[in-house]
């Protein structure tokens, strides 16, 4: 039998030194006794495990995981840990292909000695709580802490510790061994400590910082007890504080839910945009269309930009003839950024069809640039814009007309009539009549195709489809009649007036 003492010190090196001279020696795992130096009193064997020469095995066939795994269970606290690792080194030389199978016994034996430790070195670093010897004299402040592994971590685990108290001079005393660190030089002494109590003033003040970082809010007990199992609590200050803290989170959560404060909406500067004067609509703000829909993009004078996808700006020839101008672009066009190519926009596009109009000779847009709507589910619902949306964006319509100077306006429905016409008086009486206006040209008031879709029923669709033709073919004749001084809207053809025309193409061409 030979005995192989591992070094208390640099125990994986040591290990790894002594496991190499055995493989080397050809020495089977039953051949060996391992310990741990001063755990025994073998010592005088030691001398039995010095390297031989012989090369009895090829060491370069040892798997660097065996390596990371040795490295983690030279740690562990089962005595036999250093003859369970060379078993496993001494089949994976052989057999490489060893750590393939995670059922073997000792593969998973020795995984789940690696986790163990991994698992022991992080709560260390969680859990060492450093108190101040206010006693010491030194240049650099001093600290102990206490802390009780499950394995031998503490070597291992102090470089964390180095990298972060670098400034200060402190040990941490533990039952398998103590670390020192005292004028930045790193020392370690295996003997088992003696436990500290000292009390201290930081400990008060980390108790003070845990019990206000501590958020109720957040509290997860079954997390909380898996992190921070209780057989560290004894060495942890604040633990004394748990049970209270988490027995009043329901109190604190309703606290900090009554006292939260009532914050602005991030968009509410964007909202307060300054009101927009109507002098503005007479000054010359863009040279072109184009320049004035790009500027339209950026548009925040009322909060609708703030949920909608982008601004919907007019569509159409720059010199058109007649403009058509609808409420608000809706779910659909907020989305392709084009005006009336939703469900009304079918509609609009068939009336047009039937009455012979081409959409290209016209400009399409809307009184208001973007979409208003309310969430329900996964829909977005049409929501009618209010009376300081639709004074906001009057102004890019107002400007939309001086650059185009169409012939007429045709506004289709309630919000469109109200603006150009500054009344909002029964719809049905008024549409089809020309309205004047001394700031805009002529206006024809006519229904929203919205509104068509929404008829109560066939008889009611079918007559409002059938003004809503005759308005449009009305509009047409007018905005492109050459005569200036033409007043009153010259008469249509039946056919262009029937909404049985709308399914049939060839009469719409
Ligand atoms: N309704 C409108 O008023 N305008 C559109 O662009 C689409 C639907």
């Amino acid at each position: 039998m030979i005995y192989k003492i591992v070094s208390a010190t640099d125990t994986f090196g040591s290990w790894r030194n002594l496991a190499r001279d055995s493989l080397r020696q050809g020495l089977k795992p039953s051949d060996i006794v391992w310990s741990l130096e001063g755990a025994t009193s073998n010592d005088l064997f030691a001398s039995l495990g010095e390297a031989g020469d012989a090369m009895a095995a090829d060491t370069r066939k040892v798997p660097r995981h065996f390596l990371e795994l040795a490295r983690n269970c030279v740690c562990h606290s089962d005595a036999e840990r250093f003859s369970i690792l060379y078993e496993l080194l001494f089949e994976c030389v052989k057999e490489p292909m060893i750590f393939e199978n995670a059922l073997h016994p000792l593969v998973h034996q020795i995984m789940a000695m690696s986790k163990s430790v991994s698992r022991d070195k992080h709560k260390m670093k969680a859990f060492v709580r450093f108190k101040e010897d206010l006693q010491s004299d030194t240049v650099r402040r001093k600290f102990t802490a206490w802390f009780e592994p499950e394995h031998h971590i503490v070597e291992e685990t102090t470089a964390f510790f180095v990298r972060r108290f670098n400034d200060m001079d402190w040990c941490i005393a533990t039952p398998k061994g103590s670390a020192f660190f005292v004028d930045s030089k790193l020392t370690f002494n295996p003997s088992p400590a003696a436990r500290i109590t000292a009390d201290d003033d930081t400990e008060n003040l980390w108790k003070t910082y845990y019990a206000n970082i501590f958020n109720p809010a957040r509290l997860k007990l079954d997390a909380m007890r898996s992190e921070m199992p209780k057989k560290y609590w004894h060495n942890l200050p604040e633990a004394e504080l748990i049970k209270e803290l988490v027995s009043n989170a329901g109190r604190r959560v309703d606290e900090m839910r009554n006292s939260q404060p009532t914050t602005p909406s991030p968009f509410a500067n964007a909202a307060r945009a300054p009101a927009i004067s109507t002098h503005e609509f007479s000054a010359e703000h863009f040279s072109s269309i184009t320049e004035l829909n790009k500027a339209a993009q950026k548009c925040q004078r009322c909060s609708l930009h703030c949920n909608a996808t982008q601004t919907v700006v007019g569509e159409g020839p720059a010199n058109a003839k007649l403009m058509i101008v609808g409420e608000q672009p809706g779910d659909e066009e907020d989305l392709s950024g084009r005006p009336f190519v939703g469900p009304a926009g079918k509609l609009f596009d068939k009336a047009l069809k039937a009455t012979g109009v081409s959409r290209d000779s016209i400009y399409v847009s809307n009184v208001v640039k973007h979409f208003k709507f309310e969430s329900r589910g996964k829909r977005r619902i049409h929501s009618r814009p209010n009376a300081g949306e639709i004074q906001h964006c009057k102004y890019w319509l107002m400007n939309e007309i001086k650059l185009i100077r169409p012939k007429l306006i045709l506004a289709m429905g309630a919000t469109a009539a109200g603006v150009l016409t500054g009344s909002d008086k029964n719809l049905g009486e008024r549409r089809g009549q020309l309205q004047y206006s001394y700031e805009i040209p002529a206006v024809m008031i006519t229904f929203h195709p919205s509104a068509i879709l929404r008829a109560v029923n066939a008889e009611n669709e079918n007559k409002m489809m059938t003004h809503f033709l005759s308005d449009i073919g009305k509009a047409v004749v007018f905005a492109t009649s050459t005569s200036i001084a033409q007043q009153s809207p010259p008469k249509l053809p039946a056919s262009a007036v029937n909404p049985a025309n709308l399914n049939n193409t060839s009469q719409a061409g």
